[in-house]
């Protein structure tokens, strides 16, 4: 008796079970339904059409994603298209595009406290206005929660307070207007804290101090005042930005593991502590455009990872010891507008190429025209020189306009990046056109006034190696007289041989036969263009050397081009590699992809005239000890534009499916898909797979032709954002292909997605 009667509780509550399973779908399919009504039909929610499924089935797109567990919504991120602008005059939104006079923030809220078992909410860009009502705190199961770039506005509701499982919490680029709250300290597990670009009052809250688990703080662009609190008690603290606030008094004590602090634009006064010489870890310490006096202490410029160090338009006073130590990696320094006085120290020396230093303005015995008298620097008044000094703020405010620009745009990025790609692909396809057909024959006129545009490649990177021209017998002693064990390989451009140095490093070095014959003064300044070409995921250029030693008239035929040794293989060798604990995941390739789209992007766009047809294929990506990928075989049709055409000619049936043979941004498209799905073998694997691009549409396709390493550690979104992006650059019609800025810019957002899809992985596995 006693079993049957178990058996039948067992069967009724599993009769029970089904029914309120699909009574669970149905439900969360009407609260999703009642979202996308409240939302005003955004077009990301489009796949709600007609949908009776179960909403756990649905797949994600770049702008809407569902995730579940035990059949409840646990993670809902929707992207709209309602982008709020930002004033590049003072970092406040400007309302644009809110939904209708109708919508109620109060009723979307109270639909959306339903989904109860939300972990993971993103609602982003959907034009939301109005306050943030309390109820919020109902979804008490949320970590993350990010309403950026809306239109909310009043207080940030004491609601958020009882979150206590939050771990993210984003409302940048809203209306919030009240003063902050003091009641974080309740959110002991948040790691995450940004608040940028509202209108928040009041003085920082202190509460936040007590918060140790933070890593990030990003309250920039509000009007907050008073005083720093201490902060030293934030010891997982990595990131402060607080740019552009009415902060005052003296800078508090920072804790120990900051990596980056930026108290910018400000009223921040008193001397700089010596505290901030002991951040060990600091790379960005940002303190322009405040009130700050006393003496610079020098340990700032010495710290062991410092790399950005903005002091510019202070009150800074006294000398800089002569015998300043500047650290390894520092590479930017800007102490203009200050009251300095005294010599520049040698390591601050501008003439340098290592690191960009700024230190006009100011009274030094340095560059003495653009310094003031030293009774400027000596007497505290500045109103004697307040016209110079005037017209230096002026100077400051524009190039400070201008950095915060960029800076703003890095902010956005994040959320641009979610909706701007169609925007921008229209914005981008008719500079294109003529990037499409770029110079193929380049006067050596045009490469002896050739700019270098980019200063971004200045900042934070290595000094550029000198290059020089070689000996022919230097070579030969360096490759044993170009022996056939250092015979690396042929490439579509010659010999490659591995060498060493006298002083001991290691280079390639390629050897070329010239079929056009350059005088040799035409040939120099060729090599003088390609040897411009520094990036930090280029191999670099270290010389040359020109057979015959190219005396005057005489005309080379062959040439030697010396370049960096990369000491890891190359990119095609490493996507067939079968070794687990080599092989690279989805995220190692993202990596390496960007890398290369930012080489190239900087081919294109940071030398005039560009340098395109940078014949980029997998196995012309070469990775260093440190997975680092460098472009090698770049910028060859400067010097090599006859074989080109002849090359061409020759292969002229060969290579139809290559539609545009030239074409950076096809060929790179091949590097993604051989990214995708492992080394294609030239010619006929082409040709299959251009015909199986449909199959990426389906999961099941997806399954039969991605690489197993790569579905296996990637993240659908993120998979499908590489998808999408490569089957716009090997369209057939050049004229619909993206701009590289557009696949870096994709590209960037995969791995941002993928990061998150990584983070959100680790905090689901039970620790
Ligand atoms: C959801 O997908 C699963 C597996 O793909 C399937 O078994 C199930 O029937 C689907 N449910 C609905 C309601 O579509
Ligand atoms: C609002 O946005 C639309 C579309 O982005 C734009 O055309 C319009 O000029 C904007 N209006 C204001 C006031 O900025
Ligand atoms: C905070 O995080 C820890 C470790 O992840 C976890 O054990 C704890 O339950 C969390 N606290 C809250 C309030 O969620
Ligand atoms: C915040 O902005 C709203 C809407 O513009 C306004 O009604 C309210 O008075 C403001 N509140 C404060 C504290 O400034
Ligand atoms: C910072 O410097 C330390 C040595 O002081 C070094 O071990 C560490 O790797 C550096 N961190 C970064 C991010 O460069």
């Amino acid at each position: 008796m006693g079993y049957l009667y178990l058996f039948l509780l067992v069967f009724v509550s599993w009769v029970l079970f089904i029914p309120s399973t699909q009574e669970l779908q149905t439900f969360q399919v009407q609260l999703l339904l009642q979202l996308r009504k409240h939302l005003e039909y955004p077009s990301s929610l489009e796949v709600l059409e007609n949908y009776e499924g179960d909403p756990c089935n649905l797949t994600s797109t770049a702008h809407m994603s569902i995730t579940c567990q035990e059949n409840s919504v646990t993670e809902l991120k929707i992207m709209g298209d309602k982008l709020v602008k930002v004033s590049e005059f003072n970092g406040h939104a400007i309302p644009n595009q809110t939904l209708s006079e109708s919508f109620s923030i109060d009723s979307f809220v109270t639909t959306l406290t339903r989904l109860t078992s939300l972990r993971v909410l993103c609602l982003v860009s959907l034009g939301i206005w109005g306050p943030l009502p309390d109820k919020i705190h109902r979804l008490s199961s949320l970590e993350l929660l990010d309403m950026s770039s809306n239109f909310m506005f009043g207080s940030i509701p004491s609601g958020i307070s009882r979150l206590i499982k939050l771990q993210t919490l984003a409302m940048d680029i809203n209306f919030f207007n009240d003063s902050v709250p003091d009641w974080w300290d309740s959110l002991s597990n948040l790691t995450i804290l940004s608040l940028k670009g509202n209108q928040l009052k009041g003085p920082f809250p202190t509460s936040i101090c007590r918060i140790t688990s933070l890593t990030d703080i990003a309250m920039s662009h509000n009007e907050l005042s008073g005083k720093l609190p201490d902060m030293s008690t934030l010891s997982n603290l990595h990131v402060l930005d607080l740019r552009e606030n009415k902060l005052d008094s003296g800078l508090p004590v920072l804790p120990k593991g900051l990596i980056t602090a930026l108290l910018s634009k400000n009223s921040f006064s008193g001397e700089i502590p010596e505290q901030f010489g002991e951040l060990a870890l600091l790379q960005h310490l940002d303190l322009s455009f405040n009130h700050l006096s006393g003496t610079t202490p020098s340990a700032l410029f010495s710290l062991p990872n410092i790399s950005y160090l903005h002091l510019a338009s202070n009150m800074l006073s006294g000398s800089l010891p002569d015998h300043l130590s500047c650290g390894r990696k520092l590479g930017f320094v800007d102490i203009s507008d200050n009251k300095l006085i005294g010599v520049l120290p040698p390591c601050l020396d501008s003439t340098s190429d290592k690191r960009v230093v700024k230190f006009g303005g100011n009274c030094l015995s340095t560059d003495v025209q653009h310094q003031h008298q030293e009774s400027y620097c000596r007497e505290a008044s500045m109103s004697k020189q307040s016209r110079i000094r005037e017209i230096g703020i002026l100077v400051a405010i524009i190039g400070g306009a201008v950095l915060f620009v960029v800076l703003l745009g890095s902010v956005l990025l994040i959320l641009c990046r979610r909706y701007c790609s169609r925007v921008k692909f229209e914005q981008h396809t008719r500079p294109k056109v003529v990037q499409d057909n770029p110079p193929t024959v380049v006067s050596s006129e045009v490469l002896a006034n050739a700019r270098l545009i980019s200063q971004v490649v200045k900042l934070g990177t290595q000094s550029a190696p000198v290059y020089r021209s070689f000996s022919l017998d230097e070579l030969k002693e360096a490759t044993n007289n170009f022996d056939s064990s250092l015979f690396m390989g042929e490439g579509s451009k010659g010999k490659l041989y591995k060498g060493r140095l006298e002083n001991g490093t290691y280079v390639a070095i390629r050897s070329l036969t010239l079929l056009k014959k350059y005088s040799s003064q035409n040939l120099k300044v060729r090599l003088d263009f390609l040897s411009k070409l520094h990036h930090p995921h280029l191999v670099a250029l270290l010389g040359h050397c020109i057979e015959g030693g190219g005396q005057d008239d005489s005309s080379a035929n062959k040439i030697f081009l010396v370049y960096e040794y990369v000491p890891n293989g190359n990119y095609r060798t490493h996507l067939s590699e079968n070794f687990p604990e080599k092989v690279l995941t989805w995220s190692d390739r993202l990596a390496i992809l960007i890398g290369i789209a930012k080489a190239v992007h900087f081919l294109h766009t940071g030398v005039i005239p560009g340098a395109f047809n940078n014949r980029l294929r997998t196995n012309n990506i070469l990775l260093d000890e440190h997975r680092i990928a460098k472009l090698s075989d770049y910028g060859m049709f400067i010097i090599m534009e006859e074989n080109e055409k002849i090359e061409a000619k020759r292969e002229g049936p060969k290579s139809c499916q290559r539609i545009e043979p030239g074409d950076d941004v096809y060929n790179f498209g091949f590097i993604l898909l051989e990214s995708l799905v492992g080394p294609i073998v030239s010619g006929k694997g082409e040709a299959f797979l251009l015909n199986e691009m449909a199959s990426f549409g389906s999961q099941d396709g997806r399954r039969r032709i991605v690489d197993p390493v790569v579905l296996t550690t990637c993240s659908q979104e993120s998979l499908s954002i590489v998808v999408s992006i490569t089957n716009k650059c090997i369209c057939p019609e050049p004229s619909s292909r993206p701009s590289f800025e557009d696949v870096l810019w994709n590209l960037q957002y995969a791995a941002q997605v993928q990061a998150t899809a990584d983070s959100d992985q680790k905090s689901d596995s039970p620790s």
